[in-house]
């Protein structure tokens, strides 16, 4: 099983290098490829760090060029580089997309994320690869192998939702940052962060889709133990475009100064949802006191209540009630 494994991630690195010559190497990639990354503002520095690559827009281009230096069909197909067809022969999985190679926490490319260029609504934006004996979606964080000293040294992580955030906000300066891609935050993510730090700083995009992942997102990292914050952007921004408007160094400060408690970002979201009813308003105290009761330190809990109370001027005690009906209720 170590062999087969080792077979993947040798066919891996191999793709991940067929993808970068691919776009440094030909007209086709430079023109297509390579100005995509260069217009997004990624640098060539950035580019080459992170190992971005381009596919070329044909049907056999990899594979090919992949069994005719002798990797193994069966380790192409495995890793979802290729799929096999009916007749047996085999086709690119990735064609005329800007690659994102996944790493390993140690570094090793163990999976792809490729993105289109067309704006065609029905084509998907993203073709990640299948789970494989090497790529376990749901334990794998995007940019952790480059953000894991940061993150150390921080004593913090920032959470974003996609690949192209994960990039943007390292060029900016911010290193200890990481992406759940591909999946919603799982609990392996969140003891893969645990275990560099307790704390952890929510980007996600200002959207729809961004809130209401953040407001699960922020109750899985509370059962987890950990410390939670969010940041919110501006509708329709999420933090690669939004690093570009500001520049990195406004960006940071804009993170700084819009840094929410989980409790005060959870407190205002529902609010607003809620308006003016008196019903739904009593509603969101006990969905914050929900959250609070997922925190397994019971002091620490307790710290977050009279915050809550602060925050909604509610009597503690009235909270402090609900807390442990809450907590006898998960008994
Ligand atoms: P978004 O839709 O927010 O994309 O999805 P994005 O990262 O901002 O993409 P850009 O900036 O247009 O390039 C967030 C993440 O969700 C995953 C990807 O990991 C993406 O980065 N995703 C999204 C998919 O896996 N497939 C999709 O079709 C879309
Ligand atoms: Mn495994
Ligand atoms: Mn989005
Ligand atoms: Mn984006
Ligand atoms: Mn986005």
């Amino acid at each position: 099983a170590e062999n087969r494994r080792e077979s993947l991630m040798i066919v891996s690195g191999y793709a991940a290098k067929f993808f970068q010559d691919s776009m440094w190497e030909t007209d086709e990639g430079k023109a297509i490829g390579l100005s995509y990354f260069k217009e997004r503002g990624f640098t060539t520095e950035t580019i080459k760090k992170f190992e971005l690559g381009y596919s070329p827009d044909q049907w056999e281009a990899f594979s090919a060029q992949a069994l005719k230096e002798g990797y193994q069909e069966e380790f192409i197909v495995e890793s979802g580089l290729s799929v096999k067809r009916d007749n047996g022969n085999l086709y690119d999985r990735y064609r005329g997309r800007v690659m994102f190679p996944i790493h390993s926490y140690t570094g090793r490319v163990i999976a792809f994320g490729g993105r289109t260029l067309k704006t065609d609504k029905n084509v998907p934006k993203y073709v990640n690869s299948p789970e494989s004996e090497i790529y376990h979606k749901s334990n794998v964080l995007y940019g952790l192998n480059f953000a894991k000293k940061a993150i150390r040294d921080e004593d913090n992580c920032y959470l974003v939702e996609g690949y192209a955030d994960v990039i943007s906000v390292h060029q900016a300066g911010i290193e200890n940052v990481v992406a759940s891609s591909g999946t919603s935050l799982t609990v392996e993510q969140i003891k893969l962060i645990g275990r560099l730090t307790k704390n952890v700083t929510i980007l996600y995009d200002g959207d729809a889709a961004g809130i209401k992942a953040s407001l699960r997102g922020l109750d899985l990292i509370l059962e987890e133990g950990l410390n939670v914050k969010v940041v919110l952007f501006p509708d329709g921004h999420d933090p690669d475009t939004y690093v570009r408007l500001l520049g990195s160094s406004a960006f940071k400060k804009y993170i700084d100064d819009n840094r929410k408690d989980f409790i005060l970002y959870k407190t205002d979201i529902l609010l607003k949802e809620a308006g003016k009813d008196p019903i739904l308003r009593a509603g969101v105290i006990r969905e914050v006191v929900e959250s609070i009761a997922k925190i397994p330190d019971s002091i620490k809990a307790s710290v977050f209540i009279k915050e809550c109370s602060r925050v909604m001027q509610i009597d503690e005690r009235a909270l402090l009630t609900e807390l442990n009906k809450m907590r006898q209720a998960k008994m």
